[in-house]
């Protein structure tokens, strides 16, 4: 847990609340939290949902962990501390962007638990919607389809703390959904997440 260093600080409440929002853009914002292995297939199907969200009319925005690598978190690396704050800065502008009433998809590794948890638990404690997706891979399929040949690099000694070579993965024990990504196209992974989100009143049937 970050600690509050800043003192002397007031919320200041603005005057258009999280319900104007929602209406002017006409949905509920939420946050759609996928996490795997990397080439389990997260960045791939949450492009493909966000083009489909916003194909029906939604307003829907990706947070891809190689994208915000490029910026708002270039100064973190791939130790436990740096995945801790990558994560821990992510699951804050998600609940930022579901507050301004953005249907987010967040694609991270995201590989402790912990982690995790306290991203949804800030969603819980703003009373916005946080739905864990676990795109689920084994190491050995991810390792076949490899893109970027990381796998190949870790296996190699190249790259250091490798998540699923020589770094960790925790499964999520809760998660609102699981995808096979082995098993489903991001074509169907879609269908399915937007059958979820209906059902959860978050876009239309
Ligand atoms: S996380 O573990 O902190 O959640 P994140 O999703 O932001 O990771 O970034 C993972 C991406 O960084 C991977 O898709 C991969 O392209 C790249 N990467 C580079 N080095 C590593 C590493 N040691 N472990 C995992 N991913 C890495």
């Amino acid at each position: 847990m970050a600690k509050q260093v800043a003192t002397n600080i007031t919320w200041h409440e603005g005057h258009v609340d999280r319900e104007q929002r929602n209406k002017l853009l006409r949905q509920r914002g939420a946050t759609i939290w996928f996490t795997g292995l990397p080439s389990s297939g997260k960045s791939t199907i949450a492009f493909t949902f966000e083009h489909a969200l916003v194909e029906r009319g939604h307003l829907a925005y990706v947070l891809d962990g190689d994208n915000i690598r490029h910026g708002l978190n270039k100064n973190l690396g791939f130790s436990p501390a740096d995945r801790n704050e990558n994560i821990r800065r992510i699951g804050e502008v998600a609940k930022l962007f579901a507050d301004a009433g953005l249907l987010t998809c967040t694609s991270f590794i995201s590989p402790y638990r912990a982690d995790r948890d306290q991203a949804r638990q800030i969603h819980d404690a703003a009373g916005l919607p946080f739905i864990e997706v676990y795109v689920q891979a084994s190491v050995e399929l991810c390792e076949k389809r490899d893109p970027k040949g990381l796998y190949k690099k870790a296996r190699a000694g190249e790259l250091k703390e490798f998540t699923g070579v020589s770094a960790p993965y925790e499964e999520p024990l809760h998660p609102e959904l699981v995808i096979d990504s082995g098993e489903l196209s991001p074509q169907d992974a879609t269908s399915l997440l937007m059958l979820y989100l209906s059902a959860q009143g978050l876009v239309d049937a």
